[in-house]
């Protein structure tokens, strides 16, 4: 079994999350319950978490973890996206704090059969929940040039969007391609990258794919929307990104909601209606600590913003 994930700013996200005496607490990416159970471990008796997860083998590791605490976890597999109904279905309307902790875990990273890693030989999978039908291989075959070149370039931030895809459609003339050393492969002699960078030149197009195959933005814009109509007064959103994409959607988002009203400046009376609902906690980004990204090196580019919700 792999090693636990390291969870990330664990006691960042206790002190922002402000727990009070009782209620609920949504962890809406779950992973090995490394934050679930830290909560859990700090908080009163009567603090619950209810916790979410699309992969359902992160489910079944966390539910052994977390099995002192099983009176106080309801664990649930869907998609963020859906929070609301999965809210719903299991009976929660209203919650204390919301913690949403992006991306992929160790485990589903390092087990080369999940196809997430350059530097492990897998399937060309990445699919977060296994039961969904298409696969990062099943996209480079379904999409057109046009398509994965977007995907590519605005999902990966890849400059050389162009030549990656000329080089992928190269090779599938040839055979299929389906594991992900032969992707990583060809897209380093396709790319052009800067001297001494230590990065992988296939990174931004290997997550470029992963963010396309699990519609990773758009599931976080409703989760962010869906998060407004459930935290009580006074509740707490904390979200933790791990790249620019995520970060600026929650960023924005924050914003927005706490500026309410979007009408042009020019207008004398605001006729949206659109009340203010969210007061944000850190102006700038919580980051790791240097003690934290030396001992987890995958924290570094964690960015934490928290935001809590006001009714006007
Ligand atoms: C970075 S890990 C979370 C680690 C966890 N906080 C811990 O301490 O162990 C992210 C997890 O969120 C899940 N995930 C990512 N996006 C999701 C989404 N839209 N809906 C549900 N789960 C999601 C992934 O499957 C993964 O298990």
């Amino acid at each position: 079994m792999p090693a636990y994930h390291e969870s990330v700013m664990k006691n960042e996200v206790l002190h922002y999350l402000n727990v009070h005496m009782e209620g609920v607490i949504v962890d809406g990416t779950l992973g090995d319950g490394g934050h679930t159970e830290f909560i859990l471990k700090n908080t009163a008796p009567e603090i619950r978490v209810f916790a979410i997860d699309r992969d359902r083998s992160a489910i079944e590791r966390a539910r052994e973890r977390l099995s002192p605490f099983q009176d106080r976890v309801t664990l649930a597999h869907g998609n963020l996206g859906d929070l609301k109904s999965l809210a719903d279905q299991n009976g929660i309307s209203r919650v204390t704090g919301l913690l949403m902790d992006l991306g992929v875990s160790s485990p589903q990273l390092d087990t080369p059969g999940r196809g997430f890693s350059i530097q492990h030989d897998g399937p060309l999978d990445m699919r977060m929940d296994s039961s969904q039908k298409t696969s990062a291989a099943d996209l480079l075959e379904k999409l057109s040039d046009a398509e994965l070149v977007a995907i590519i370039k605005n999902f990966g931030e890849e400059r050389y969007a162009k030549r990656v895809v000329r080089a992928i459609r190269k090779e599938q003339a040839e055979r299929p391609i389906t594991t992900t050393g032969q992707l990583s492969r060809i897209v380093a002699k396709a790319v052009i990258s800067p001297r001494h960078t230590r990065i992988h030149p296939a990174t931004r197009t290997f997550q470029a794919l992963r963010i396309a195959v699990n519609d990773e933005l758009e599931q976080l814009k409703f989760a962010l929307q869906d998060a407004i109509g459930l935290l009580s007064s006074t509740a707490r959103m904390a979200v933790i990104s791990f790249h620019s994409l995520e970060d600026r959607i929650v960023k924005t988002f924050f914003r927005d909601e706490q500026k309410g009203c979007s009408c042009p400046p020019k207008i004398p009376m605001c006729v949206c209606g659109r009340k203010q609902t969210l007061k944000i906690l850190t102006r700038k980004p919580i980051v790791p600590s240097e003690e934290e990204v030396e001992r987890n090196p995958r924290s570094v580019s964690a960015k934490l913003r928290v935001a809590e919700r006001i009714y006007v």
